[in-house]
């Protein structure tokens, strides 16, 4: 890899970000003006800081949620003016045969077909203001489209079917395992992003502009007291692990598993007996703590109590540190005075703030996970770009809606030309994968597993059930998974 490229992935891999096509994609919840997703939170920021001029700003949102209609659920190509799916994927796939200029001439320009239409085959809502204007409005909205759809991987023609997905997994032995919260939903942990089930549905309560600001760097500076008001239902309470995480140990076993990069902190893959070295918690763990002050650093067992407790957990070193300063003498309080704009923050600032007049208050200890706003760990930029891209002969995707950076990155980084494999509840419509294997991951693992002959083993494997496969209607290559009973 080109020194420059090295230098602009360190760039863009650096700090968690959501990306932008989670945001806005709920018509609904835009309206209603609730909150989803980062551009909210954009949206927020704009709002304070440029009051009065911010229509643009405004529009710039409705044109990201024209960008990111839910093609997913079909919504976008049932309804009428729409293109259907079979249409949406053909007008796709011509557009990279013949090229863009080609493309458009013998579309719009044509006059085979509207601007606004075509915007659809895009996975494209046509967005209400523009509604009832000439075509021609639509057309910087098509351009944008086409330029996403352009700069998508191509999906590998040859690789199609379950079997195909098997050969490649048999064959392969440097695979790459990315990793989300999926893979562990079975054990009772929520994911984040399920409506209803997700970590951020149950989080709607907390009054924040956005459940994701609990894991936001500069809020748990300001009150860490919301981030402990939940950690202790993402605190893994258990080294149960799922049959998906016994299958990449079984990839281990069998000398295949290059790295398993995950994005979840419940750390069940060591209690799975995924090796050290090759595994990258992206999103670091909870296994040890580091005080945001001294940087002391502990297991988290030091901190458990506090963290079930919903408590905020303080610095020991720093605690003793004050009580040797002579009584009497005042030092600065840690966190820093902000804004406070909202309710509980507020609250949390009120409480510390006569603590503050008086004593010194010890630094706040954070679980060593990675939160927005902070980088990942070196390990993750290092393995992927100085090691694994050159090796890597298979990827497989499992259990996340790829819509966190810089993670999300890693299948775009990695060489075209190796197949890339995804299983998932969710078809993942901004990455071209070769082959979508859509439904609960134990299942899918364990009927991969029954193909290609090997013994998944795991308590959670009915012996009596068979998995029926269907390929999906409209799709060569993505197909649902579901366990028959007998
Ligand atoms: P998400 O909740 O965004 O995505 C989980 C995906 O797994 C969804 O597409 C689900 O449909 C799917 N899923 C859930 N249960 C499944 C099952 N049993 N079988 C198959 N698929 C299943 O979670 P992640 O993609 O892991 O980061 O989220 C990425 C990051 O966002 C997290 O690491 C966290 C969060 O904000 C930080 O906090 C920095």
């Amino acid at each position: 890899m080109a020194a420059e490229d090295a230098a602009r992935w360190h760039r863009s891999l650096k700090a968690p970000t959501v990306e932008t096509f989670d945001l806005l994609s709920d018509e609904e919840t835009f309206n209603d003006g609730a909150n989803v997703g980062g551009v909210t939170r954009e949206r927020d920021a704009l709002s304070e800081e440029s009051e009065g001029e911010n229509d643009e700003d405004s529009q710039l949102s409705f044109w990201e949620e024209a960008l990111n209609a839910e093609e997913e659920a079909g919504e976008l190509f049932d309804n009428d003016g729409a293109c259907t799916l079979e249409e949406a994927l053909a007008f796709r796939k011509r557009l990279r045969v013949v090229g863009e200029d080609c493309f458009l001439a013998e579309t719009v320009e044509a006059g085979t077909i509207s601007a606004k239409k075509l915007c659809t085959a895009f996975g494209i809502r046509p967005p209400f203001f523009l509604e009832g204007q000439e075509d021609e409005a639509f057309y910087p909205l098509l351009g944008l489209g086409i330029c996403r759809e352009l700069q998508k991987r191509v999906k590998l023609p040859q690789y199609n079917t379950v079997d195909d997905a098997v050969s490649l997994l048999k064959k392969s032995r440097n695979i790459i395992v990315l990793t989300g919260a999926g893979i562990s939903t079975s054990l009772g942990i929520p994911d984040f992003r399920s409506k209803g089930t997700g970590l951020y549905s149950q989080l709607e309560n907390l009054g924040l502009s956005d459940p994701q600001e609990v894991f936001d760097i500069s809020l748990f500076r300001e009150d860490p007291s919301i981030f402990y008001s939940v950690a202790k239902d993402i605190l893994p309470s258990s080294k149960k692990f799922s049959p998906t995480h016994s299958f990449i140990r079984l990839l281990q076993d069998q000398s295949r598993l290059l790295t398993n990069f995950t994005q979840n902190i419940d750390n069940l893959e060591g209690h799975a007996g995924i090796l050290p070295e090759k595994l990258i918690q992206c999103h670091g763990s909870f296994a040890t703590a580091t005080c945001i002050e001294c940087g002391y650093n502990v297991e988290c067992a030091k901190i458990y109590h506090d963290l079930k407790a919903g408590k905020v957990a303080r610095c020991d070193r720093c605690i003793q540190q004050i009580r040797q300063v002579k009584p009497g003498s005042k030092r600065k309080r840690s966190s820093n005075g902000s804004s406070g704009s909202r309710k509980r923050r507020q609250s949390y600032e009120d409480s510390t703030d006569d603590e503050d007049d008086d004593i010194a208050v010890a630094g706040v200890m954070k679980p060593d996970i990675t939160f927005f706003g902070e980088d990942l760990p070196k390990r993750f930029h290092d393995r992927l770009l100085e090691h694994d891209r050159d090796l890597v002969d298979l990827v497989l995707v499992i259990g996340t809606s790829l819509k966190v950076a810089p993670v999300s990155e890693v299948v775009g980084v990695l060489p075209p030309s190796v197949p890339q494999l995804y299983i998932s509840r969710e078809p993942c419509s901004h990455v071209e994968f070769d082959i979508d294997m859509l439904g609960n991951c134990d299942t899918i693992v364990t009927e991969l597993c029954r193909r290609a002959g090997w013994d998944l083993q795991h308590e959670m494997i009915a012996e009596n059930s068979s998995i029926d496969v269907q390929l999906q209607e409209g799709y060569e290559s993505r197909f649902s998974f579901k366990i028959v009973d007998t």
